[in-house]
């Protein structure tokens, strides 16, 4: 490093990657827009419409949304594959392009496409070559990545004979090849198994792990909710909400599930009804009864009825709304309030 300057300030250069290096964000996307002109048809399309969002590093950041809400082309912003039409885009400290960004990143594109002829080792080595890594890191960083992945058995077979999942892993392991600190996945559960879905789920888990940030899009819920530290809903080009899966769908109460075992003899007697009448739901099992109250409703009250009835308490669960309940009203939501966003150039 630099000596800082006579007056004991840093100069300038010094503090700016001082700057970029203690940023405690990985990745910051600021009013990032997007048209896309179809010049044959004289239409455009505004695939982005302000996205904005920041990810903090070491976390596992879902980008969830349907076919077509910009997913992907927020991505490409992102690796400097298309230019914004405006905003934009900062990665560890780094404003976008910059070479010294893209070094720190790793990337599995929506339809990575590989030579046919090659074997996973070859690919690997071809993407080390492209980072400037020497031959011995390569081949340490490969035979490592292969393990990881899964495909040792496969190593030297040619691409062509892969299945979909196993070319899913070799794409994993090439955008892992130059250790990166973010690691960007467009869809990367897309068309695997459940097998294959949860193989990746615990390799991105495993990357966090290690410390790296990690931010995937993906339109399966089920995989965002398990692994992301953090979510993001994006719909017709806009982020319609952002936070911890618990934040996200811990908005709103439904109501509360409560499970009781009723006092000896109290199947189908009185005090049977009298637990079930408050309730919106109830079912009983053997002794179990199941009631689910609404969201207004007194449990405490509720529980002392219990009590006095001589039933046990087995469980008291606050219901939450589903992840998939909130995006799909996010979604239809977006969809009623989306102006036409194709219209002549
Ligand atoms: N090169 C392009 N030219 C014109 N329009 C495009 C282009 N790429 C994407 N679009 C349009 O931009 C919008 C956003 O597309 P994008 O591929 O970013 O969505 P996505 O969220 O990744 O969808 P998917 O889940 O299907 O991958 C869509 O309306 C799409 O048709
Ligand atoms: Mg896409």
């Amino acid at each position: 490093m630099r000596e800082p300057c006579a007056d004991g300030a840093l100069g300038p250069q010094v503090a700016l990657s001082l700057a970029a290096s203690v940023s405690a964000l990985a990745i910051e996307v600021r009013g990032l827009e997007k048209t896309y002109r179809t010049p044959f048809r004289r239409r455009k399309v505004e695939a982005l419409r302000g996205v904005s969002f920041s990810v903090e590093r070491g976390r596992v950041f879902g980008f969830l949304g349907p076919n077509g809400a910009g997913k992907t082309t927020t991505i490409r912003v992102l690796m400097g594959l298309i230019r914004p039409s405006a905003g934009s885009c900062r990665i560890m400290g780094h404003d976008l392009p910059s070479q010294v960004a893209r070094s720190r990143v790793g990337f599995l594109p929506e339809q990575p496409y590989f030579y046919d002829y090659l074997t996973v080792s070859e690919l690997l080595d071809l993407a080390g070559r492209l980072f400037g890594l020497d031959r011995a890191t390569r081949r340490r960083r490969a035979d490592e990545l292969i393990a990881k992945v899964g495909l040792d058995r496969a190593r030297s077979q040619s691409l062509k004979k892969y299945s979909k999942g196993m070319l899913q892993r070799a794409g994993l392991a090439q955008a892992l090849m130059n250790d990166p600190d973010v690691v960007v996945l467009d869809e990367p559960t897309s068309g695997l198994d459940p097998v294959g879905r949860k193989e990746v789920r615990e390799l991105i888990l495993e990357l966090r792990d290690a410390g790296k940030t990690v931010f995937f899009s993906s339109h399966i819920l089920s995989d965002v909710e398990t692994i992301a530290d953090e979510i993001a809903i994006v719909a017709r080009g806009q982020i319609q909400s952002q936070g911890t899966p618990r934040e996200l769908v811990g908005q709103s109460l439904q109501g509360t599930e409560i499970v009781l075992r009723l006092a000896a003899d109290a199947a189908n007697s009185d005090a049977e009804r009298s637990l079930a009448a408050p309730a919106r739901a109830a079912r009983r099992i053997a002794d179990e009864l199941t009631v689910t109250l609404a969201a207004e409703d007194d449990v405490d009250a509720y529980l002392a009825l219990a009590h006095g009835l001589g039933a046990k308490v087995v469980s008291v669960v606050p219901r939450h709304e589903t992840l998939e309940a909130v995006f799909l009203r996010q979604i239809a939501g977006a969809d009623a309030s989306g102006s036409a966003r194709e219209g002549r150039v």
